[in-house]
């Protein structure tokens, strides 16, 4: 927002995030994000704070805390936006625009639109999600494909829409879509989005079983599907599957909210996105037990990934750290590296074991996983990573290793997508 040319200040109850982030420096990688808060930061026009009376005046207020699935239910916790809402209302005037960023489950708007009516009269309320994905949020948000605004009806909707058109000024000179809609409506299009998403990446994983099966090349069969407008290429990559903070909650949110709504088609289909996505790592988990003769126990296992996808250190919701868990626990002895996730990954899990770098964690090793689709693990030399292990095998869980190169280095390479293993050993 400072970059688009405004005046920010940042609130967060956390209060060593906030000093943080006042430092200039960001609390969690993501590309290109600290040059900006630096920037934003000596150019004076960007502030941090835990105190959320400093917000008075500011006129424009976007809520963008997280909606966590619930402990224990597949519904989306709302509860730290309805906390920011309750504290920010007081520090808001008539006229003042509020718009929400979370993803929320649908009917969220219009119930907080009514209590700021009651409790702040004046005060307008805009949904205006958000589709940033991690390891590329700074692109995404300061060049978006589009923008949605959920706006009430009449004259409060009117002033929505100018606040709105004001902050985005910017992206919308670039001609960047923008699509004014109701409350619903824009909080359906984030979670359809992701739905639609999550969809993609398992179907084409429940594709490639039948390729596979019947001895096709899914590379081959993905490259030609994308070829098709109508189909595209982008989030059609095969593999271990989906993670992270949004697509699996957000789906089962989703689905639940349909539920509630009275349908059941959607419950349906999405449930079987979800079970599809999860089977890909007991899929993992059983190729690995196969490659080291029917039982990891005692095998030394060098894991390459923890977070849920390359350019981040998140490592909520996994799909490689939960294959490490799934390893370990079956007695194999596992050793991760990842570029920039151990640090959380140790956190999370201390009993693990971990190592700097791909080498270190191949050191001795009876199988190598690829796990994220780091570049750095794709430009690992397979002649030199083969001197270093005790059996040169290798599962390419995420379709993303030279597999000629590695076979000719001696390696024997399976992967869960199909992987011509009929011109190597079983
Ligand atoms: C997602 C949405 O893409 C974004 O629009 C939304 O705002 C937030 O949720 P993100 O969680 O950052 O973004 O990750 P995404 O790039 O969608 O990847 C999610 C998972 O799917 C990762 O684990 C990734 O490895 C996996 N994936 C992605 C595949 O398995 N195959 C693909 O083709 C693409």
């Amino acid at each position: 927002m400072c970059k688009l040319g405004h005046d920010v200040i940042g609130i967060d109850a956390d209060a060593s995030r906030i000093k943080v982030l006042a430092k200039g420096e960001s609390p969690f990688f993501e590309p290109g994000l600290s040059a900006l808060l630096q920037d934003g930061l000596s150019s004076g026009r960007l502030r941090f704070s835990t105190d959320i009376s400093v917000v008075e005046g500011s006129g424009c207020h976007f809520l963008c805390v997280g909606t966590p699935q619930r402990a224990g239910h597949a519904a989306a916790d709302t509860s730290d936006v309805d906390a920011a809402f309750e504290q920010l209302l007081p520090h808001t005037r008539p006229g003042d625009l509020i718009a929400g960023k979370s993803t929320v489950p649908v009917g969220t708007t219009t119930r907080l639109g009514n209590w700021a009516r009651r409790a702040s009269p004046g005060v307008v309320l805009a949904w205006n999600p958000e589709f940033l994905r991690e390891g590329s949020a700074v692109h995404d948000t300061l060049e978006p494909e589009r923008l949605v605004f959920g706006v009430p009806d009449g004259a409060a909707g009117a002033l929505a829409v100018d606040r709105l058109e004001k902050v985005y000024a910017e992206p919308l000179a670039a001609e960047v879509p923008v699509v004014v809609t109701d409350y619903a409506t824009a909080e359906l299009v984030k979670v359809a989005a992701n739905a639609f998403l999550a969809t993609k990446i398992s179907f084409i994983n429940a594709v490639a079983q039948v390729c596979a099966a019947a001895g096709g090349d899914a590379r081959h069969l993905t490259r030609a599907l994308g070829y098709d407008s109508r189909i595209g290429r982008l989030h059609l990559q095969p593999g271990l599957g989906f993670g992270g903070g949004c697509l699996s909650k957000d789906i089962r949110a989703f689905s639940t909210r349909a539920q509630e709504l009275g349908n059941a088609d959607l419950p349906a289909l999405l449930g079987e996105v979800d079970r599809i996505n999860l089977r890909q790592r007991s899929r993992l988990i059983g190729l690995a037990v196969q490659m080291c003769g029917g039982s990891v126990a005692g095998r030394r296992i060098a894991a390459l990934g923890a977070a849920f996808k390359p350019n981040t250190d998140d490592i909520r919701d996994s799909p490689a750290l939960d294959v490490c868990i799934g390893l370990r626990d079956l007695g194999a002895e596992v050793v991760i590296t990842d570029p920039k996730a151990i640090e959380n990954a140790r956190r999370a899990y201390p009993d693990l074991q971990f190592a700097v770098t791909a080498e270190e964690a191949a050191v001795d090793a009876d199988l190598v996983l690829l796990l994220t689709d780091w570049p750095q693990f794709a430009a690992i030399s397979p002649t030199a990573l083969a001197r270093l292990v005790r059996s040169p095998r290798v599962i390419d869980a995420r379709d993303a290793l030279d597999r000629p190169a590695w076979r000719a280095a001696g390696w024997y390479l399976r992967a869960l997508t199909g992987d011509d293993r009929r011109t190597v050993a079983d």
